[in-house]
């Protein structure tokens, strides 16, 4: 943690990334280092950093760290070396977009920058910098965007949440924990519902974590509890993160999120997703195209070193789910919130106004 007390897990410091290593929380606040591109890849992969932008934010500086073992001074070599980094690199997680879209942010900046191998090296850095600093203002916009949509009624609201999308997850301050953080900070929060989130308990660790260290009221569930907690007029709002957002607005996030969005819209109460515009996918025309991770059985049957299926029973283990627009009240981005039918128009307005500047 930050002299400031905020969460960053992502750090470059003095030649190597410093990443919070998120399987040790919330026991342990400890730091891993690493100071090559393959390191990175299995941090990922291993997920001692998760969370989509963060997993975006390593995954530049794991370009980087590539980019710096390659010895080759021939552009062209150098340019093919960086592709199997990248490959290797996009091979960790298939389900979070921001992970490709920052390694295809590093490859373009190596192919459009001239000058000597050095050159590139150094601004590639630069770029991995740049692309963790952005996330962090991206993150802040969307927690102020969020405040806009939640209910003014009750004037303080209870928000249930999956998974972790908060600081953790992303360069620091988070997107769907962003919006309770600024809800918090605005004297609109009363207390955070945190589903424990199986099977990795994102949710009963992480998200639980963040919150004590910021000093707001958390109450952990298990995911099984949240129809009755709604049922009990107990929720105002439902806020998530996601990992990638298709076109027409269905959004894959952490598995569980689904069926929530199904039993908020049941008790009518609103259902947002929180993400950057890194997370959308406008390559894919629905959710049924976003790749599923699916991860090692035992992240079911085992807790620490207690196994708790018999022998002979088969598991399944995706990792995230899909939800469909029609479920989702607005998608908060750092450029405001819309309901998923306007994703594009807030796309192409975005981009025109870039255009323009
Ligand atoms: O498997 P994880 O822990 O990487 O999954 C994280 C989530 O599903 C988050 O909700 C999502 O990445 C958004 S993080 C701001």
């Amino acid at each position: 943690m930050s002299q400031n007390n905020h969460v960053y897990p992502v750090i470059w410091n003095e030649n190597r990334v410093l990443l919070i290593d998120q399987n040790r929380l919330p026991n342990e606040y400890a730091y891993v280092e690493i100071s090559c591109y393959e390191d990175m890849a299995e941090a990922i992969r291993t997920m001692i950093v998760r969370g989509a932008p963060a997993i975006g934010v390593a995954a530049a500086y794991g370009m980087y760290l590539g980019a710096r073992e390659i010895l080759s001074e021939n552009r062209q070599q150098f340019l093919t070396q960086l592709e199997q980094v990248a490959q290797q690199l996009r091979r960790t997680r298939p389900t979070a977009v921001n992970l490709f879209w920052a390694i295809a942010r590093m490859l373009q900046t190596a192919y459009e920058t001239m000058g000597t191998v050095d050159e590139l090296k150094k601004v590639l850095l630069e770029t991995a910098i740049t692309i963790n600093s952005e996330d962090l203002q991206t993150c802040q916009a969307i927690g102020a965007r969020g405040l806009e949509v939640l209910p003014t009624n009750p004037t303080q609201l209870r928000i249930l949440t999956h998974c972790n999308a908060g600081a953790l997850a992303t360069a620091g301050y988070g997107t769907a924990l962003g919006v309770v953080r600024s809800a918090w900070q605005a004297g609109r929060l009363v207390r955070v519902y945190a589903d424990e989130t199986r099977p990795r308990l994102q949710g009963a660790k992480l998200t639980a974590w963040e919150c004590v260290q910021e000093g707001i009221p958390v109450t952990v569930i298990t995911d099984s509890m949240a129809a009755h907690c709604m049922n009990r007029g107990m929720i105002d709002a439902v806020v998530v993160g996601a990992d990638r957002i298709a076109a027409n607005g269905d959004t894959a996030n952490k598995i569980g999120t689904y069926s929530l969005a199904l039993v908020a819209q049941w008790h009518k109460i609103p259902f947002f997703v929180a993400a950057p515009l890194s997370t959308i996918d406008l390559q894919l025309t629905s959710g049924s195209e976003i790749p599923i991770e699916e991860r090692h059985p035992s992240e079911i049957y085992q807790i620490g070193d207690t196994i708790l299926s018999p022998p002979g029973v088969e598991f399944y283990n995706p990792a995230f789910d899909v939800t469909p627009a029609e479920l989702i009240s607005a998608i908060i981005t750092e450029y405001g919130a819309v309901p998923p039918s306007q994703l594009k128009q807030l796309l192409s307005k975005q981009y025109l106004s870039r255009e323009l500047a």
